[in-house]
């Protein structure tokens, strides 16, 4: 049976989030540079955001450059934003058309200027649709977001907005970058490492984690099927017993 079959269109994830891995390795093992693997992957991100959207996914987050990946070589870090800014901005009638709500998460405000309004006017182009919502994680890092978290809420308590004894899990969850959104039930990563990388660590808790071999540049929406059938014949239990579910 075709994968797309096989998936039960009432157990869909509501969102889904990836870390595109593997760019680097896919321009070296097709002879080509890292940069090379990074303009390849977008036609991953175009036909994942493509795939998502035909499946009625309601959110789609993906992890793309992390506070880390400043440590990576100058001539790197220019070619990532650079092949960003262009294709937001030659993007985005499409993600119109394709009724996507353009969304950012991270320390944005250190970015350059360009990109900024890059992302300003796609965010506020799309802001009309009703369609999937993808959420780009762009200089993030998950720790720095729970510190950002702790630092407004202590300066809330001081300024008398809150109260110290209203701290519960639904407080933290408003001052997260993530507030407008739920939390991811499905996290994928390519490329076969088998880490969170500083990735949405409190938003995940509960999340089904989908690891594959496949490099993000060969990521397609065959593949994604692929982890959402996975995700579907999971039993999620949330601290419960089997029984108590039947
Ligand atoms: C990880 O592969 C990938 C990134 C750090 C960047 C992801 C960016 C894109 C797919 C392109 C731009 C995205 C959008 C949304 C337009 P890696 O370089 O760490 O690969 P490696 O582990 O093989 O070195």
């Amino acid at each position: 049976m075709e994968l797309l079959n096989q998936i039960n269109k009432d157990k869909l994830p509501t969102h889904i989030a990836v870390i595109m891995d593997g760019n680097g390795r896919w321009g070296k093992q097709n002879g080509k540079s890292r940069i090379d693997g990074h303009y390849a992957g977008v036609k991953s991100v175009q036909n994942i955001v493509e795939g998502a959207g035909e499946l009625g996914i309601k959110y789609l987050t993906l992890y793309a450059f992390s506070t880390e990946n400043w440590n990576r070589p100058q001539d790197e870090i220019s070619a990532l934003f650079e092949l960003l800014v262009k294709t937001i901005a030659s993007e985005t009638n499409e993600l119109i058309k394709k009724n996507v709500v353009l969304k950012v998460i991270g320390n944005v405000t250190s970015l350059t200027q360009t990109c900024q309004s890059a992302l300003t006017d796609s965010i506020q182009r799309t802001s009309h649709n009703n369609g999937l919502t993808l959420i780009l994680a762009l200089n993030y890092s998950s720790k720095s977001e729970i510190v950002s978290a702790i630092k407004n809420i202590n300066m809330d308590i001081k300024n008398e907005k809150i109260k110290a004894n209203a701290i519960n899990e639904q407080l933290v969850n408003k001052y997260l970058y993530t507030h407008q959104f739920p939390d991811p039930e499905l996290m994928i990563r390519t490329s076969g490492e088998h880490r969170l990388s500083n990735f949405l660590l409190w938003q995940l808790a509960y999340a089904e984690l989908y690891f594959t071999d496949v490099l993000w540049p060969d990521f397609r929406k065959s593949h994604l099927h692929q982890a959402i059938i996975d995700f579907q014949s999971r039993e999620r239990r949330f601290g419960k017993v089997s029984e108590q579910l039947k």
